[in-house]
């Protein structure tokens, strides 16, 4: 699924993301590049949403490592 229409980010992005040790919402809006022209700031605005996703994310390593 999308989560970011404008720059084609998908779940598995943002959760690969949180396995790479970013959680924080300015370590994703920079790896996202969220903040760019032409985006709609609609994912700038839910970065909360990328937040728990990315939580998820490194949850997973947790577990599994
Ligand atoms: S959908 Fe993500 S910035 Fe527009």
């Amino acid at each position: 699924m999308y989560m970011c229409l404008c720059n084609g980010i998908t779940e598995s992005d943002v959760r690969e993301a949180g396995r790479a040790g970013l959680v924080m919402p300015s370590q994703l809006k920079a790896k996202f590049d969220l903040k760019c022209n032409g985006c709609c700031g609609r994912c700038a605005k839910n970065i909360h949403e990328f937040v728990e996703v990315a939580v998820q994310g490194a949850a997973v390593s947790c577990s599994t490592a």
